[in-house]
């Protein structure tokens, strides 16, 4: 995600902004700005790039006085990454800066209304719809126009402002965002992330969803959403500047499974509206979706598993056929694409040499292509004739996993989006299936909350060469988990087809094989469990993976994993969870480079 900081004091605010823009770096960006309070004025200095060109063009902030200021470093989400785009965005009268962390979901509806009232827009972004409402409803009560222009916000937002009017005050809302306020002597901060306060002040304000607040040098008066002002409570941060950057988490790894319930309501929540599957800026309709003869997902790594268990969901909810292709073998297959066929290609980076080629492979055949991204801007994204980005924010950890969760959130919107179109599911069902969507967050939050004896779990399986079993959606659970497992702990794990076993893998099965097993598909239950009883009676410990109130698993297995209830057709992205955890102790218990792994990059650009 976004990184936003703010200073005002009597020093020179724009070292100050540059430094904590770069306390802010290990989270990923790919542009930086500040906007600097100086006799009246906003200068606004902002490149696409690394802050070290920021500083450059600045002379490290003495090119830019002044004594208040607010900055930013951005991760794409609406617009590529482009000086334009980047942030601080300025009113068209040049009285208000905004930097904003978070995504504003009605952005789109918003732009019209104000491109009507004859604003105009220098960039793509969603951002700089905050700063013309800011312009649009100030009479001169700043207050006022920041609480008028929050109620128009729906989504997620961390706000930082300055108004030309105010030369030495900063404004602050906060909304379903991290935002942190440093309390210093004759100065004050602001911050998305602990990280960028530290080595200046341990004193800190948490804001919370619905307040704002306005810094002056020498206050901080800090209001809740009807204006009353509050009394908030100074807390003092122990942690270290390291400690800091990964939100207190041992490792980047763990601290991105935690965040996987925000990331994926990241992916949902801009494209659910009354009940209804949209996709960005672009439709399919139901006459274009009938002429598609398949449907060919492409990819690698876990993005291929992604892959695998969407062709679930597409195919049960559309009745379109899909075949999930390795990117590095499809390019090489002479692959029977036209005109009819829909290709998603799915990456994370959107820089993944293989997935390339394969996308240009289809493309070439007259093949219509979606892109599923993280990274905006990116060279899937650009080749994509449409793309559906992922939300996921910055992934540091070599190993995937919010960036999974999150691939795996937007093939079932989109398998949800094109039944509706297509009209293949009736009402009831679609409104169903959307509503257990919206709860996916809250489902991984409790998932990873009832999971506390991961780490037992962890020493007591993952000592030996692993075998992970699953049918159907659970097989492709399977897949990802033994791959977390392989890459991160260095055992050996292995997938099969649970009722691939007898057909030759059962003949390793000895005394104390570990087996995990996948078992959240129900209408599959009672198969799977005839695997486990095969791979006991021949000596195998078996750790299953099911839903919570299963009975049955409970009297089979030796040790069970439970997730909560959900629709099976989305029971991956709760169920991989646990694995992730699984891999992540496996591997600290054996002190492995957890984010780090031998061998492995994070972004596979060479064939
Ligand atoms: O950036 P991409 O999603 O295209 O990357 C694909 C694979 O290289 C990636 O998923 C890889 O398998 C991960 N290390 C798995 O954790």
């Amino acid at each position: 995600m976004c990184g936003i900081v703010g200073f005002t004091g009597k020093l020179a605010a724009a070292p100050v902004l540059l430094q904590g823009l770069e306390r802010l770096e290990y989270r990923g960006y790919d542009s930086a700005g500040i906007a600097v309070l100086d006799n009246g004025a906003i200068r606004v200095e902002k490149v696409s790039g690394r802050i070290a060109k920021l500083c450059e063009k600045t002379g490290n902030g003495a090119l830019v006085p002044g004594a208040a200021g607010i900055g930013h470093t951005r991760w794409a989400t609406h617009g590529a990454p482009t000086d334009q785009n980047a942030h601080p965005h300025l009113s068209n009268d040049g009285r208000f800066a905004v930097v904003h962390n978070g995504i504003i979901e009605n952005y789109l509806e918003l732009r019209k209304e104000l491109i009507r009232d004859g604003y105009t827009f220098q960039s793509e972004t969603d951002t700089e719809t905050i700063v013309h409402l800011l312009e649009h409803y100030y009479d001169g009560d700043i207050k006022a126009a920041v609480m008028k222009t929050a109620a128009r916000l729906e989504g997620s937002y961390a706000l930082g402002i300055v108004c030309t009017d105010t030369p030495d005050a900063l404004y602050v809302v906060r909304e379903a965002s991290p935002l942190i306020l440093g309390v210093g002597v004759g100065e004050n901060y602001f911050a998305s992330d602990v990280t960028a306060l530290v080595s200046h002040t341990k004193n800190v304000i948490y804001m919370e969803d619905g307040e704002f607040a306005r810094l002056t040098p020498g206050a901080i008066t800090v209001y809740d959403c009807t204006g009353r002002e509050l009394q908030k409570p100074i807390s003092r941060v122990t942690w270290s500047v390291e400690a800091a950057e990964k939100g207190g988490y041992e490792h980047f790894m763990l601290k991105e499974i935690m965040e996987q319930p925000a990331a994926v309501k990241a992916a949902l929540a801009p494209r659910i509206h009354d009940g209804k599957v949209q996709l960005d800026g672009f439709e399919l309709t139901g006459e274009q979706l009938r002429d598609i003869h398949k449907i060919i997902i492409t990819a690698c790594g876990s993005a291929y598993y992604a892959g695998c268990s969407g062709r679930y969901a597409i195919e049960r909810l559309c009745r379109i056929p899909v075949e999930v292709e390795l990117a590095s073998e499809l390019r090489y297959a002479d692959p029977m694409v036209d005109e009819h066929t829909l290709v998603l290609v799915i990456s994370q980076s959107g820089e993944t040499a293989d997935t390339i080629a394969a996308l240009r492979e289809c493309k070439s055949r007259g093949a219509k292509v979606i892109g599923i991204v993280n990274v905006v801007g990116s060279t899937i994204a650009k080749l994509s004739d449409h793309v559906l980005y992922t939300f996921a924010g910055p992934e540091i950890a070599v190993a995937t996993t919010k960036g999974y969760t999150t691939q795996l959130t937007v093939l079932y919107l989109f398998a949800l989006y094109a039944a509706g179109k297509l009209g293949r599911m009736d009402a009831d069902r679609y409104a169903a299936l959307v509503r257990e969507l919206q709860h996916l967050p809250r489902r991984i939050q409790q998932t990873i909350d009832m999971n506390w004896q991961l780490p037992a779990l962890a020493s007591r399986y993952a000592s030996q060469s692993l075998f992970f079993i699953g049918r159907n959606t659970d097989y492709a659970v399977a897949l990802e988990g033994a791959l977390k497992m392989k890459e991160i702990s260095y055992l050996h794990a292995e997938s099969y087809a649970a009722g691939e076993l007898k057909h030759g893998t059962i003949a390793l099965i000895e005394e104390n094989q570990p087996v995990i097993a996948v078992c959240c598909n129900e209408s599959l239950m009672d198969k799977t469990l005839s695997n486990i009883v095969e791979v006991k009676a021949r000596g195998a410990k078996v750790l299953a993976l099911s839903f919570k109130g299963n009975k049955k698993i409970v009297s089979q297995a030796d040790d069970v994993i439970f997730i909560p209830r959900i629709e099976t057709i989305f029971s991956a992205c709760l169920a991989v969870v646990p694995l992730q955890l699984l891999a992540y102790y496996a591997a600290k218990g054996r002190g492995c480079d957890i984010d780090k792994p031998k061998n492995l990059a994070k972004s596979v650009t060479v064939e």
